[in-house]
C-alpha cells in the first residue's frame, strides 16, 4: 500500500525495507501522548483561526473516540504502518473523511514526535520518583528499626569501625534523595514543548505555540525551532539519572548478596525474594538482588547506545533518532521492575542483629577509640596511636580481643590506662560517642531519619 507521503515518490517501498524503517512495534506505546498532542493541536488551529471551529470539534471528537476504542481494544494499533502517529492520522482520515487531513497542518512528525517523547516520559518519570519516595520511606522504617543494631563498618570490605545498621541504611536513604532530586531536575528541561518547531524552520501559518504548550501542561517552549525537533538530551539526562540510580541500587544490591552469604550471615531475605538450586538443596540465592545488580549494565548501555547515536548528528532531525525510543523504554521499564523488586525485598529484610554484634566484637574495630582513650588522658595522639596498634598485636599473638585483655597487660604499655578503659572501648560506647552530625550515634542517626522523611 502506498505510504501518506507518496507524492514525490510512488511512496512504495520494498517490505524488508519498510520492517526495517517502521517503528510502530515500539512507539505504540505512545498513542495516548501522540493523540492527546494532536487534540490540542486542533484547537490551536481554530483558535488561530487556521482551520474552521468545526472543524476542529470534528476532529478532537474523532481523536477521542479514536483514543477510546485503542483503550478498551475495540481498535487494533495496526503494525504494518510506518509510525503511531501516522496510524492516528490514517485512522482518523478513514473515519472523518477529508476533515482529517487538515490535522497535520502547521506540524512536522519531527515536532510531533520530539512532543509525544517529552509527554510520554514526563509521566514516566514521575512513577519512578514516587518509586523512589516508596523504597526511601521503606528505608527510613527500616533504619529506625535498627538504630542501635551494632555492625562492623568497613572500609576496604575490612573491619574498620563500629556503626549501627540503621546508620548504613540512611546512608543508601541519602543517594536515593539525590537520585529523586535528579529526576526531577531533568523534568525541568523536560517540560519545554516544542511543537511549533515544525519539520526544522517553524511555519508561515499564525500559530500560537505557548497556547498549545500550556494545554498540554508544559512550561514553556522551545526557544529554537531546530533544537526543538534536534534536540534529545533531555533522554540523555534521565537515562544518566537512571544510571545513577541503578549504580546506587547495584551497590546495595551487591551488599545485600554478601550480608545474606553464610559467611556475613547478616541478612536473612524473605524467601518470597529468594530462588532455590536446582540441584544443591541447600541453597537460598538472592537472585533479586543479582539480577538488580546485572540489569545495572543494561541501563548503562541504554545511555551509552543514544551517547553514540547522537554523537556525530547534523542538525535538525535525522532517522537515526528513532533509535532513541527503545533505550528510553527499556531504561523505563528496567529502573521501574528493579525498584517495584527492591521495595518489598528490602521491607521484608531481617537483620541478624547477634551476628552483626559478634563479627563487630571481633574485629579490633575499637582500636582508634582505644587511642582515643589513651589522648584524652593527655597522650599525644600519634604515640597512641603507636600503642594501640602494638596492644592490638599482643591480642592477636596471645588469643585475647581488646575487651578481655587484662589491665595488667595494659599497663605494661602505659600507665595512663586504668580500669575505666573497659567502659570505654565497649562497642556501645563507641558508637554512642560518634555525635558529630551524620555520625553513627543512635541519636545523629535518629536525626538523620526524621530530616530525610521531611524532605518531599
Ligand atoms: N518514527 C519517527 C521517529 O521516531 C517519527 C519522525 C519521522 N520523521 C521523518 N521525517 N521521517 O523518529
Amino acid at each position: 500500500m502506498a505510504k501518506m507521503w507518496a507524492g514525490r515518490t510512488d511512496g512504495v517501498t520494498d517490505k524488508i525495507a519498510d520492517d526495517f524503517n517502521s517503528s510502530i512495534s515500539f512507539d505504540c506505546r505512545m498513542y495516548k501522548e501522540d493523540i492527546t498532542g494532536s487534540m490540542a493541536h486542533a484547537a490551536m488551529l481554530a483558535k488561530q483561526g487556521i482551520i474552521e471551529k468545526c472543524e476542529a470539534d470534528r476532529l478532537i471528537s474523532g481523536l477521542a473516540e479514536i483514543l477510546d476504542d485503542i483503550n478498551s481494544g475495540k481498535l487494533e494499533i495496526d503494525m504494518a504502518c510506518e509510525d503511531i502517529h501516522m496510524f492516528v492520522e490514517e485512522v482518523l482520515t478513514k473515519r472523518l473523511g477529508d476533515v482529517g487531513k487538515k490535522l497535520h497542518t502547521a506540524r512536522s512528525r519531527n515536532d510531533q514526535v520530539a512532543l509525544d517523547m517529552r509527554m510520554y516520559l514526563r509521566a514516566e518519570t514521575d512513577g519512578i520518583i514516587s518509586r523512589v519516595t516508596e523504597l526511601i520511606e521503606v528505608l527510613c522504617d527500616k533504619a529506625e528499626e535498627y538504630a542501635d543494631a551494632i555492625m562492623p563498618g568497613y572500609t576496604h570490605l575490612q573491619r574498620a569501625q563500629p556503626i549501627t545498621f540503621g546508620h548504613h541504611l540512611m546512608a543508601y536513604v541519602q543517594m536515593l534523595l539525590r537520585d529523586r532530586e535528579r529526576l526531577s531536575d531533568c523534568k525541568k528541561r523536560m517540560n519545554v514543548s516544542p511543537i511549533g518547531s515544525c519539520a526544522l524552520a517553524g511555519t508561515t501559518y499564525n500559530t500560537d505555540r505557548r497556547f498549545e504548550a500550556s494545554e498540554l501542561g508544559f512550561d514553556s517552549v522551545a526557544a529554537n525551532s531546530l533544537d526543538g525537533v534536534s534536540d534529545r538530551d533531555f533522554c540523555l539526562e534521565f537515562m544518566s539519572a537512571c544510571s545513577i540510580l541503578m549504580m546506587h541500587l547495584s551497590r546495595f544490591s551487591e551488599e545485600i548478596i554478601l550480608w545474606s552469604s553464610w559467611e556475613f550471615r547478616f541478612v536473612e531475605l524473605s524467601d518470597a525474594y529468594t530462588t532455590g538450586s536446582s540441584i544443591m538443596p541447600q541453597k537460598k540465592n538472592s537472585d533479586m538482588a543479582e539480577l538488580i545488580r546485572g540489569k545495572t549494565g543494561r541501563v548503562y548501555g541504554d545511555l551509552f547506545a543514544l551517547l553514540t547515536t547522537m554523537k556525530g548528528l547534523p542538525l535538525a532531525y535525522n532517522k537515526d533518532m528513532q533509535e532513541d525510543k527503545e533505550g528510553v523504554f527499556d531504561a523505563i521499564d528496567t529502573v521501574k521492575m528493579c525498584l517495584d523488586v527492591m521495595t518489598p525485598m528490602i521491607a521484608t529484610m531481617k537483620a541478624k542483629t547477634e551476628n552483626m554484634k559478634k563479627a563487630a566484637q571481633g574485629g579490633f574495630i575499637n582500636a582508634t577509640d582505644l587511642a582515643d582513650y589513651l589522648v584524652k588522658k593527655g597522650m599525644p595522639f600519634r604515640t597512641a596511636y603507636k600503642i594501640s596498634g602494638q596492644i592490638v598485636a599482643k591480642c592477636i599473638a596471645e588469643g585475647f580481643v581488646l575487651e578481655t585483655l587484662p589491665l595488667d597487660i595494659y599497663k605494661e604499655y602505659s600507665e595512663l590506662f586504668s580500669e575505666d578503659l573497659y567502659e570505654d572501648i565497649s562497642l556501645e560506647a563507641c558508637v554512642e560517642r560518634r555525635i558529630s552530625e551524620g555520625g553513627t550515634s543512635v541519636a545523629s542517626v535518629k536525626k538523620q531519619i526524621e530530616d530525610a522523611r521531611k524532605l518531599k
